[in-house]
């Protein structure tokens, strides 16, 4: 029943992105993708803080993605106590796994990642699961911080959900360059900056999600920051 609902759903949005205009559609194409939706989230909460608006980082973007994949799909391993990938996994793990060019990448000056078993909205998991405390606000206004790339993702089969912002100090076009401009392929999971539409990857599974929500609910919710 949900996953022929979502399917209703999906065909409406085809339907409803396909008979409106090119500008309209490009309009329901960002908000197809919840990683957008999350560096969307960041940056009104920076710009309330009065805080520049950070550069949406593709390259950046699919690396937060990879260090999602780092988890393989362990909840349990996300938290201050949790562990963290090394830093070396950039350039010999993320980078390459994305296309990014290995002379590109800057220093990474924040991180958040967030992690539960069922799947919200984008500015739900900014304001109730990557944002834990002011420690987590000190990371969104840290000065140093010039770009942002996001990524959201299921596990295999769905649950658990994972959220991740990496914030970067480098510039604008020279840092985290992708070859040929474009990444290499991503699956499961959606990543920020590309305008791409990326609905599916992550909320296709929900279906799925539904049926174990309602024989056992897990409450694994946990984030930490750099
Ligand atoms: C930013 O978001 C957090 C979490 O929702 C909230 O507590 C904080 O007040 C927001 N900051 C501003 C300046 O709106
Ligand atoms: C910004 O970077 C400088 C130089 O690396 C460092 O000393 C400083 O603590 C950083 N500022 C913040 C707010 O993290
Ligand atoms: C960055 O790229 C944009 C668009 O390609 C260009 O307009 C801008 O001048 C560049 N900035 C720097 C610092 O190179």
């Amino acid at each position: 029943m949900a996953i022929a609902m979502s399917l209703l759903v999906a065909s409406l949005f085809l339907f409803s992105a396909s008979s409106s205009s090119s500008s309209s559609a490009a309009a329901a194409d960002s908000k197809s993708n919840p990683a957008d939706e999350l560096v969307d989230a960041l940056n009104k909460n920076r710009t309330a803080h009065k805080s520049s608006t950070l550069f949406d980082n593709p390259g950046l973007a699919c690396v937060a993605l990879q260090y999602i994949k780092a988890y393989q799909g362990r909840c349990d391993e996300v938290g201050p106590n949790g562990k963290k990938p090394a830093d070396a996994d950039f350039a010999e793990t993320f980078a390459p796994n994305c296309g990014v060019q290995a002379s590109t990448l800057a220093p990474i000056t924040g991180r958040l990642l967030g992690c539960q078993s069922k799947y919200v909205d984008a500015s739900e998991a900014f304001s109730g699961i990557l944002v834990q405390n002011s420690r987590s606000l000190d990371i969104i206004y840290n000065k140093n911080h010039t770009e942002v790339g996001a990524a959201v993702s299921g596990s295999d089969g769905g649950s658990p959900y994972f959220w991740c912002i990496l914030f970067s100090g480098g510039s604008r076009n020279s840092s985290f360059v992708l070859d040929g401009g474009v990444a290499k392929a991503q699956h499961p999971g959606c990543f920020s900056g590309t305008n791409d539409d990326c609905n599916g990857a992550v909320v296709h599974y929900q279906g799925i999600l539904w049926v174990t929500v309602a024989g056992v609910f897990i409450a694994v919710a946990s984030a930490f920051g750099l």
